[in-house]
């Protein structure tokens, strides 16, 4: 029998919140890698926040439930440094579309002289979620927007409490 290699990912970002996209690299990179960390920068300055780190978390564990290989945890500092002590060998970057590519290939670069143990691996996202960021969902969540089809229902039910109507 075919034994996966014990390949330990980390897929990290703001998850602010979660949605079909983000979800889809996590399950395309649950086949890949042997065990995936998804990792919620800790970001309390930055703008245009919905989510908490710890409420970001949690829709990550609702949306991956029953996916054995995935946790979920937060991080502050240089990724670099997190996925070193985490021992990890694999930092995962989802690519929607060609205009993703130029900033993340120059933090492949940087991460890679910080971390030259982890590698980047870009997943492609599947093409039906390639125009959807966090930034719109928030956006038409906030208008009261039906984004049902857009988020997994953990995210839903988030949303629904910051902007009641959202989970129309
Ligand atoms: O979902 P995002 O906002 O595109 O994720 C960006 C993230 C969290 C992956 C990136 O900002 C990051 O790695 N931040 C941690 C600080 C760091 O290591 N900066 C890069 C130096 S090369």
């Amino acid at each position: 029998m075919y034994h996966r290699p014990m390949i330990h990912a980390v897929y990290p970002g703001s998850f602010d919140p979660l949605h079909n996209g983000h979800l889809d690299v996590i399950r395309r990179a649950t086949r890949i890698f042997g065990r995936l960390t998804v990792a919620v920068l800790h970001n309390p300055g930055k703008r245009d926040q919905m989510f908490s780190a710890a409420e970001r978390v949690e829709i990550i564990r609702q949306a991956t439930e029953g996916m054995e290989n995935v946790t979920a945890d937060t991080f502050d500092g240089l990724l670099a440094d997190y996925v070193r002590i985490l021992g990890a060998d694999v930092i995962v970057k989802g690519l929607r579309a060609i205009s993703d590519f130029e900033y993340e290939l120059q933090m492949a670069h940087l991460n890679r002289q910080l971390n030259p143990k982890a590698e980047t691996a870009f997943i492609m996202t599947a093409t039906r979620w390639s125009y959807l960021s966090s930034t719109r969902v928030k956006e038409l969540a906030r208008y009261g927007a039906d984004v049902s089809k857009l988020v997994p229902s953990a995210t839903l039910r988030f949303l629904e409490t910051k902007n009641p109507g959202s989970g129309r």
